[in-house]
């Protein structure tokens, strides 16, 4: 093990300066994949990257790799990142922790004249959220030959613009294949987003999988007419068909406990109009489980009281499965790099399973990849007051270092050998 340390006050500022781009009076960030505000985050990282002496590549679904030369130029780096993409109300740290901790573990190696065995990689992907285009993790996503670059291309927002058009937009449609490279290991740290670690009082941790996840799209049609003059009996609104299935998303979540999740995260209703009954209805459902059999009966269950409901209210109701996640395991080699950076730093953990989606679940398809929880403050994400201290983030990012430098030595070894 080598006695690098990572700067906390430096990471710090980091993860505060670029919580500006597009910080919120809540303390949070809104930062939308594609938008002006991405472009300027963008630009933020390959300014740093650059100013490290890194190389900068972007590729065609804009995802961008700072790399670090190491003593083999040939051999396909050792890589780390996550995103800087955020929610509508987004905290501080999704994403953006595991992007600049990588960019701080790297000048670590860079300010020590530390040469690593693989060149070092620092990778941004695009659109990880999927709260502009869904579904989320589309650029790791084609780097990991799940999707088409076309598909990716065409999704479009809620406002038609698509991912192709606000790609060239902000001018982050590089001239390189996605997934035209290939990757010896990759690692991501991130904020738990949930409330394990704080309630246990451990400082990391190691996860071995992430749980597996679905997404619809549900169209509730009935009829729009007066408000004031349609008898209870005689309407076919869309709204009551989709407020009973928001209930039924919730309460086959809550029969399949502990580990099931179900959310309803859009309603749109149409027109719009006080005094009109709603005619139509869209919105989304999320639901996931660590064990896929599960969902698969869950995804029965919804369905099923869906079809219910329509046919008691005279609805049509049209379910459209738009993603479709299995369950991911890390890389054994990976892991026991995490366990062994963790171990060297002297910090607790505890295995954990992931329950949000993350790049590394693409690119574990690809490569070894695992990843590395710090606590956050109440278990909250996906908020603006989402915390995690100075301390933890430095922790965090203190095992990515050492997980990488571990994995970077077993490599040589194994390639010298
Ligand atoms: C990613 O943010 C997810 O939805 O899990
Ligand atoms: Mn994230
Ligand atoms: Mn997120």
């Amino acid at each position: 093990m080598t006695n690098l340390k990572i700067d906390p006050e430096r990471l710090w500022d980091d993860l505060m300066q670029t919580a500006q781009i597009g910080g919120t009076p809540k303390g949070g960030i809104c930062r939308l994949t594609l938008t002006d505000l991405d472009r300027q985050v963008r630009d933020w990282f390959k300014a740093r990257a650059e100013a490290l002496g890194c190389t900068v590549a972007i590729d065609d679904m804009g995802a961008m790799f700072a790399r670090r030369k190491g003593q083999h130029a040939d051999i396909p780096p050792i890589a780390m990142g996550s995103h800087l993409d955020t929610q509508p109300t987004g905290g501080k740290f999704d994403g953006a922790l595991g992007v600049l901790a990588a960019l701080e573990a790297l000048r670590t190696l860079v300010n020590a004249g530390y040469e690593t065995f693989a060149p070092i990689e620092v990778i941004n992907w695009t659109n990880e959220e999927g709260a502009r285009f869904a579904p989320a993790m589309i650029a790791s996503g084609v780097f990991a030959g799940v999707f088409t670059r076309d598909f990716a291309a065409a999704r479009q927002d809620r406002t038609g613009v698509t991912f192709g058009d606000a790609l060239a937009q902000i001018g982050y449609r590089g001239p390189e294949a996605c997934g035209g490279h290939k990757l010896s290991a990759f690692f991501e740290i991130h904020i738990e987003q949930g409330p394990y670690l704080e309630q246990e009082g451990k400082d990391i941790g190691v996860v071995t999988g992430v749980q597996a996840m679905r997404w619809y799209e549900v169209t509730v049609t009935g009829q729009d007419t007066h408000a004031g003059t349609t008898p209870m009996p005689r309407r076919r609104d869309a709204l009551v068909g989709a407020a009973r299935i928001v209930a039924a998303v919730d309460a086959v979540a809550r029969k399949n406990a502990p580990y099931a999740v179900g959310t309803v995260g859009i309603l749109e209703a149409k027109p719009g109009s006080p005094n009109v009954v709603p005619g139509e209805v869209y919105l989304t459902v999320d639901m996931r489980h660590p064990d896929m059999a599960v969902l698969d009966r869950m995804e029965r269950d919804v369905t099923a009281a869906a079809n219910t409901i329509g046919g008691e209210l005279a609805l049509e109701v049209a379910i459209k499965n738009i993603w479709n996640q299995p369950p991911v395991l890390f890389h054994d080699d990976c892991i026991a790099a995490v366990r062994e950076g963790a171990a060297a730093s002297g910090f607790s953990t505890r295995d954990i399973v992931s329950g949000a989606g993350h790049d590394a679940a693409y690119v574990a398809r690809i490569a070894p990849t695992a990843m590395i929880f710090v606590p956050c403050r109440d278990g909250i994400s996906h908020n603006e007051s989402e915390y995690s201290s100075k301390e933890q983030c430095a922790a965090g990012a203190q095992v990515l270092l050492q997980a990488v430098l571990a994995y970077d030595r077993r490599l040589a070894e194994r390639l010298r050998s």
